[in-house]
């Protein structure tokens, strides 16, 4: 009889690597478990570890009434009054769309956000993508296309979605640069550059979260932006600014930092999602670039047609609802296309900028007569602030944040997964004094709300106080 050639009787895929699930769905997998060891212990779970957009903002009632109404202006619009004709929107909404979705939106949506970050934009270039995280697996997928040695540039720590994404390829590298408190470290950025480059792999951008960076909890500053900008021009690569914290926004409009989708569309690549200013849910997003590119052959291409090509061996077709959703949604209550869509965010902000401060007063409050021991980020935008320890003796691994969940009942994440490989081996303690706390999420409302989150701040100082032995 032939032996047979798999022993083992599975399929054979030797090729593939496994790869770690990221810590934030760890996390959110051993959740269950740590509350009941918690509840056993007679301990109330404290919210700090969640990114995700708050309950009391997120309720989709009134979205849905609005854009009921909405669709009822289209089919008016249309002159529709015979009950058994079919309005062109619910057709469309409903039927195979092209991979840029309904026209229609994206010149709304070119019109409302040019104006709100200053930068006519072509409705023409602007790519639905599903989600930010859409965004990010087209843009990788083209580079990993022709199966050259590739880096991608990015910080120290950075997102977990980008991490786990670009490490999909396995002929890509990360290149990580540190930051302090302005942003990447330009000589960094460089030698990074320089050294990926000498190590032989192309080189096509650097991912960043510039407004509200999800990990580090800050947001670049102006004078670092142009830096960046002019980094990118010297060596010619592109900018992705990963952008849902952009309305997330907590500084003066005076004050606010200039988006790179509005100091360079042709050195940027402008990833803008639907999930923190309208729902996570309907996955909607826009990747936008004017960038030219050099292709194989001599010839030229615009990263959006690329994009484009990639996207319609990809998703082909957009969710055409989700889309006319958001085009409601870029609508007043007296279905009038908004200036702006700040007055939206800022149903939202409102929320998030009360949370933010209940967290940065009761951190100054208890904590901050002991700026030897503890340090913490002041977001300029979105969900989070990176709490630090000073002293050695704390060392935010798996195990600390376990316990601080089960004896606490205090749920954070730990920073160390978000530095990636290359930052580990500079230094391996990267990230192992650091938590990210996010002060967007809680299961209550209103006054109760803001209750749970003092008591929420007020636990874990007191527990951060008796694991720095002060009483
Ligand atoms: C920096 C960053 N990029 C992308 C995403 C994912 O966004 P989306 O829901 O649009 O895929 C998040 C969500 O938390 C994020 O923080």
């Amino acid at each position: 009889m032939q032996k047979p050639e798999n022993q083992s009787g599975n399929i054979k895929a030797t090729g593939i690597v496994a790869q770690p699930v990221s810590v934030t769905r760890k996390m959110a997998a051993s959740l269950p478990g740590l509350r009941e060891l918690a509840v056993s212990k007679g301990l109330k779970m404290h919210h700090l570890g969640a990114g995700y957009p708050h309950p009391e903002v997120t309720d989709p009632r009134k979205f849905l009434t609005h854009k009921t109404r909405y669709y009822q202006h289209l089919a008016d619009k249309e002159g529709i009054n015979d009950a058994e004709q079919l309005p062109e929107y619910l057709r469309e909404s409903y039927s195979y769309t092209d991979t840029l979705g309904p026209k229609s939106v994206r010149e709304k949506f070119s019109q409302v956000y040019g104006a709100d970050w200053n930068v006519k934009m072509d409705p023409d270039l602007l790519v639905p993508t599903v989600g930010a995280t859409g965004g990010i697996s087209l843009l990788c997928s083209l580079f990993e296309r022709s199966g050259e040695p590739l880096a991608f540039i990015t910080d120290a720590p950075t997102y977990a979605g980008f991490l786990a994404r670009a490490s999909l390829g396995h002929q890509t590298k990360i290149y990580s640069v540190e930051m302090d408190a302005e942003g990447p470290l330009i000589a960094s950025l460089r030698s990074q550059i320089e050294q990926a480059r000498a190590d032989g792999r192309f080189v096509p951008f650097y991912y960043t979260v510039p407004d509200g960076h999800n990990p580090a909890g800050f947001s670049f500053s102006q004078a670092r932006r142009e830096s960046i900008l002019a980094v990118m021009r010297e060596y010619g690569l592109l900018v992705v600014e990963d952008a849902p914290y952009i309305y997330i926004n907590y500084a003066e409009e005076a004050e606010r930092p200039e988006s790179f989708l509005s100091m360079a569309p042709k050195q940027s690549v402008h990833l803008f999602t639907g999930s923190k200013i309208g729902f996570p849910g309907p996955r909607v997003g826009f990747l936008y670039s004017e960038a030219v590119m050099d292709i194989s052959g001599g010839e030229t291409a615009s990263l959006r047609d690329l994009v484009v090509t990639e996207a319609s061996s990809d998703i082909l077709f957009q969710n055409p609802e989700a889309l006319y959703g958001l085009e409601a949604l870029l609508h007043d209550e007296n279905m009038v296309l908004r200036a702006s869509l700040w007055p939206v965010a800022e149903d939202k902000l409102a929320v998030y900028r009360e949370n933010r401060q209940i967290m940065l007063d009761g951190f100054e409050r208890e904590l901050g007569k002991y700026p030897d021991k503890f340090t913490w980020t002041h977001p300029g935008a979105g969900f989070f602030t990176v709490f630090s320890f000073q002293d050695d003796s704390v060392v935010c691994d798996e195990g600390f944040v376990s316990d601080l969940a089960s004896n606490y009942g205090i749920v954070v994440i730990p920073m160390y997964p978000f530095y990636p490989d290359d930052a580990k081996s500079r230094n391996p303690k990267a990230g192992l004094n650091e938590l990210r706390l996010s002060f967007c999420f809680s299961e209550s409302q209103g006054e109760a709300r803001r209750n749970d989150l003092k008591e929420s701040v007020q636990a874990f100082c007191d527990a951060v106080k008796k694991l720095s032995d002060i009483y």
